[in-house]
């Protein structure tokens, strides 16, 4: 064996982990919330500093609502690695860490990947990824990131759900920790976004919209606002609005989808984990989990990128496809006040927004050109 491929498969560095308060500035979602989390002294905290996203007002969606909406959205596309797992990543690879995991595994379409093989790299621990073969499944962006980090990345001939059924059996098998959000501990870190954006608004939202892949986020969500709720921060709680991409919809059919379909690929999903836990957020919410086309997942992402200047990616923006679909059904009361979860950046995948803009034109190096096409002469 080569020195190379070696160092491949041994685990380098001790964890990085971060000293207790006092330090400057944002401690991440550990230290922030460490009261509400499965946490305590002997758990080593392996941080990026996630969370703390901006709640960003949204007045051009609130206008296309109308009825007084007021509109805000949750961006987690400025977490560390660009998403909301950074939030349940935290809490899964520190637990790791705690019970002396030297490796961990994941099925991803993209995003879990990316931020498993961060924080795996900052716990020197060996990460393992599963991610659909085909081509396009996985947004270029989150791709670099796995392989940039280090993770080992192995591509299946078989879609997501075949391959966290793999990831599964081998987590049970062998020494390697799984955290996908069947760990419990990625539900309870993400559940940290639900606290946040209570704590920016002074009060819970009376809807709030998410897209629905695996499920486990609207899980989170709704167990965070329960929490607060159940400890008296917030009076009153929201109805979960969760949206699927109309071809990997397996919640609202009401069965499996062998074959999901949907340019939105982080939800590409047709068995998702946590669909008990999306029901129970939707019934006792009192919300409704729909469908959305990637049609109307394309129109919100543009709307976003250039009348709110914020941009998501097309999973994202199914929040906001779905938003607009229930306002022009006149789902929302008067007067609503409507958090969208924006659950990653839009440069995690930049082959869409240059599929769907037209592209630079070509001019002369001459101030004459300039000037005619920008329609000055
Ligand atoms: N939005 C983005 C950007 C995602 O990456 C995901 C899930 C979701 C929404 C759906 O969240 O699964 O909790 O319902 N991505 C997972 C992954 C499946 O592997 O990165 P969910």
């Amino acid at each position: 064996m080569s020195e190379g491929s070696k160092n491949k498969v041994k685990v380098q560095n001790p964890p990085v982990t971060d000293p207790r308060p006092p330090t400057p500035g944002w401690p991440g979602i550990i230290e922030a919330y460490r009261a509400f989390l499965p946490v305590t002294d002997a758990t080593p905290v392996i941080t990026l500093r996630e969370g703390n996203t901006p709640l960003i007002p949204a007045p051009a969606l609130g206008r296309r609502v109308g009825r007084g909406a007021q509109v805000y959205l949750k961006y987690e596309g400025l977490n560390p690695t660009g998403s909301f797992k950074d939030r349940g990543m935290t809490m899964a690879i520190s637990k790791a860490a705690e019970t002396g995991a030297q490796a961990v595994i994941c099925a991803s379409t993209g995003n879990t990947s990316a931020s498993a093989a961060a924080y795996a790299a900052r716990a020197g621990m060996k990460c393992v990824v599963l991610l659909e073969q085909s081509a396009g499944a996985i947004a270029l962006g989150k791709l670099s990131q796995a392989l940039i980090h280090g993770a080992t990345v192995l591509a299946v001939e078989g879609n997501f759900d075949q391959a966290l059924h793999l990831v599964r059996k081998i987590s049970a098998d062998y020494p390697i920790a799984l955290v996908n959000s069947l760990n419990p501990y990625r539900i309870q870190g993400q559940k940290s976004g639900a606290f946040e954006v209570c704590d920016s608004l002074g009060r819970a939202p009376d809807y709030h919209c998410i897209p629905v892949g695996n499920a486990g986020n609207i899980t989170a969500y709704w167990m965070g606002y329960k929490e607060y709720h159940g400890c008296g921060r917030i009076a009153s709680l929201p109805r979960m609005i969760g949206f699927q991409a109309e071809g990997a919809a397996p919640i609202v059919r009401g069965a499996p989808v062998p074959e999901p379909k949907t340019l939105a690929t982080a939800i590409k999903i047709g068995n998702p984990a946590s669909w008990k836990g999306a029901e129970a957020a939707r019934d006792e919410s009192g919300g409704e989990i729909g469908t959305v086309t990637d049609e109307e997942i394309l129109e919100a992402y543009r709307i976003l990128a250039q009348e709110e200047g914020v941009f998501c990616e097309p999973a994202s923006a199914a929040s906001v496809a779905g938003l607009l679909k229930k306002a022009a059904a006149g789902g929302f009361t008067d007067d609503a006040l409507i958090v969208c979860v924006l659950t990653g950046h839009g440069l995690k995948d930049p082959d869409r927004a240059l599929a769907v803009v037209e592209k630079p034109t070509s001019i002369p190096a001459t101030e004459e050109a300039v000037v005619k096409a920008i329609g000055f002469s």
